[in-house]
């Protein structure tokens, strides 16, 4: 609905455009909880508002978040949940080259629905032994292939015969034998496993199991109905999941600019492991170091996009015009911005630089959009609505800390006065950079040599799996779009109207004169 022109003139005058807010605050440098969004007449619901982004040529994304290369956030098993829910997960490099290939191969080759390392049994093993077992490690089900010592299918081992009664039987006793077993051929999977093993189950009614076999007839995996079913329901889901032209799930990984012996950037060794990940169905490499306007990133990305033209390149930190417009003009596709905004980082406070994050942000969106370039904005993200300040001037955002407490990120739950914990750690934090990120900060891995760290150890409260959070996460953007009447991202950006906001509207955002029962969110 078209505003009168006075009510029109009224809005500008304090609620600014990016481009006339931010130059006006150029004596100051301003991050999310600094500014707060206008709202804008409206016909857009939230619902309906579309979240996909093309970050590179080749790089389209369901929803515009990214899990961070961190090693305490995103290996295989984060990689393939936010590749599910539409996302990207950058599989951190704190880890042998040739684990990297196979944390990248493990998110290319999922089957979604299907078990694809069940947990087997051998035939000539106690009953006794695999209710033990359940109960070790806490199992919640009781039916298991039987396989051979060569990984051949011998049968089922039904549920119904786990039991104490039969406990000093071997399995061979009691097992399904393989002739009465279902089982496909994993040739026949085609490109919609979860098709396939639907149809199976409808067509044979009582059965809940189907059993996945090569040529040779090894177990390759398992479907069961009740997971099937679950997917099936979900394909509605507005936000699908990212998948490459051959319908393998989106995976990311970050290398870093290491160099030799001789300090030179080792060449041979990035490129030979880039080749490796590209072989593995890589989707997008990420040149990421703490300092990307550097000439060791720059010397990087070029023999990258030299060697891989296809290849779509995330390359960063920076937050200057001049480090965007360096990386751009070396070959990246899309640049990461954040310097010290993250959760664990020290590098304001231990090297005093960096920049508040929303200032980098508009400062770098500029000229990226002049050079073709995307721009994620990389930490500092506490909650949904920092991710739409973001999203007004960024592609995409980067999240370490909001995921670190997922069951999807590697580590194991610690349990300190009766509150559950997953570690959380800076890539630029004593203990990391001993485990392989050192170069990320410009220090050599020689753990004897004296380095000041940049980042914490710490602890985050367990939380809800990565689809759970997401769900909030993606909640909150849509609402965000919803009052400023952008139907997608782009809107977004073109509609964006701020204002600085005073220490009292700060705690007047937050619940405040109420005793809280429950935590938002
Ligand atoms: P959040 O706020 O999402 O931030 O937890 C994650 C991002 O922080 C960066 N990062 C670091 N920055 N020292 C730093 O200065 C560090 O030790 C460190 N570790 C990670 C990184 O960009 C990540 O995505």
């Amino acid at each position: 609905m078209a505003a009168s022109k006075e009510t029109d003139s009224l809005d500008s005058k304090f609620y600014k455009t990016a481009d006339v807010f931010f130059p006006a605050y150029s004596n100051i440098g301003l991050t999310f909880d600094d500014v707060t969004l206008a709202t804008l007449y409206s016909e857009v619901l939230p619902r309906e508002t579309q979240l996909d982004i093309v970050l590179a040529e080749g790089l389209h994304l369901n929803i515009p978040i990214i899990s961070s290369d961190m090693d305490t956030v995103t290996e295989s098993r984060m990689a393939i949940a936010m590749a599910l829910s539409g996302g990207l997960g950058l599989i951190h490099y704190n880890m042998p080259d040739r684990e990297q290939l196979s944390e990248v191969s493990r998110v290319k080759n999922h089957v979604h629905g299907l078990i694809q390392d069940p947990i087997k049994t051998a035939p000539d093993q106690l009953i006794g032994d695999v209710l033990n077992l359940i109960e070790k490690k806490h199992f919640a089900f009781s039916t298991f292939p039987v396989v051979d010592a060569h990984g051949k299918l011998v049968g089922l081992l039904p549920g119904h015969v786990v039991k104490q009664r039969y406990s000093k039987r071997k399995v061979v006793e009691a097992l399904t034998p393989r002739t009465q077993v279902q089982t496909i051929n994993k040739r026949d999977l085609g490109h919609d496993p979860i098709a396939k093993a639907d149809k199976f189950f409808t067509d044979h009614p009582g059965i809940h199991k189907l059993l996945v076999v090569d040529d040779q007839d090894r177990l390759h995996g398992l479907f069961t109905m009740s997971d099937v079913e679950r997917i099936t329901q979900e394909r509605n889901a507005q936000f699908k999941p990212g998948r490459d032209a051959e319908f393998r799930l989106l995976c990311g990984a970050a290398v870093s600019a290491t160099r030799n012996a001789f300090g030179e950037l080792d060449r041979e060794r990035i490129l030979t492991h880039v080749g490796g990940l590209v072989e593995r169905g890589l989707d997008v490499v990420a040149v990421s170091t703490a300092h990307g306007h550097s000439k060791g990133v720059g010397d990087a990305v070029r023999m990258l996009r030299d060697a891989f033209p296809k290849l779509p390149i995330i390359a960063g930190n920076v937050t200057s015009a001049a480090g965007v417009e360096y990386l751009a003009d070396c070959g990246a596709n899309c640049i990461k911005v954040g310097q010290g905004p993250g959760s664990i980082c020290t590098t304001r406070i231990v090297a005093g630089v960096g920049i508040p994050q929303l200032t980098a942000l508009y400062v770098t969106s500029r000229t990226a959009q002049k050079k073709r370039v995307t721009v994620v904005a990389d930490g500092g993200i506490t909650k949904s609505g920092d991710i739409v300040k973001s999203l007004t001037l960024s592609d995409a955002v980067i999240c370490g800390g909001l995921f670190a407490g997922c069951p999807e990120a590697p580590g194991e739950v610690m349990e300190f006065s009766g509150k559950r914990y997953k570690q959380y750690r800076g890539m630029g934090s004593l203990a990391a950079m001993k485990a392989g990120s050192a170069a990320r900060y410009g220090h050599s891995n020689d753990t004897n040599r004296k380095v000041a760290p940049e980042g914490v150890e710490a602890l985050k409260e367990v939380t809800g799996s990565v689809d759970r959070v997401l769900a909030q996460l993606i909640g909150g953007i849509q609402s965000g779009m919803g009052y400023l009447g952008a139907a997608n991202l782009a809107q977004l950006r073109e509609k964006a109207r701020y204002i600085r906001v005073s220490p009292a509207g700060q705690r007047e955002a937050a619940p405040h004169d109420v005793v809280e029962l429950k935590a938002g969110g």
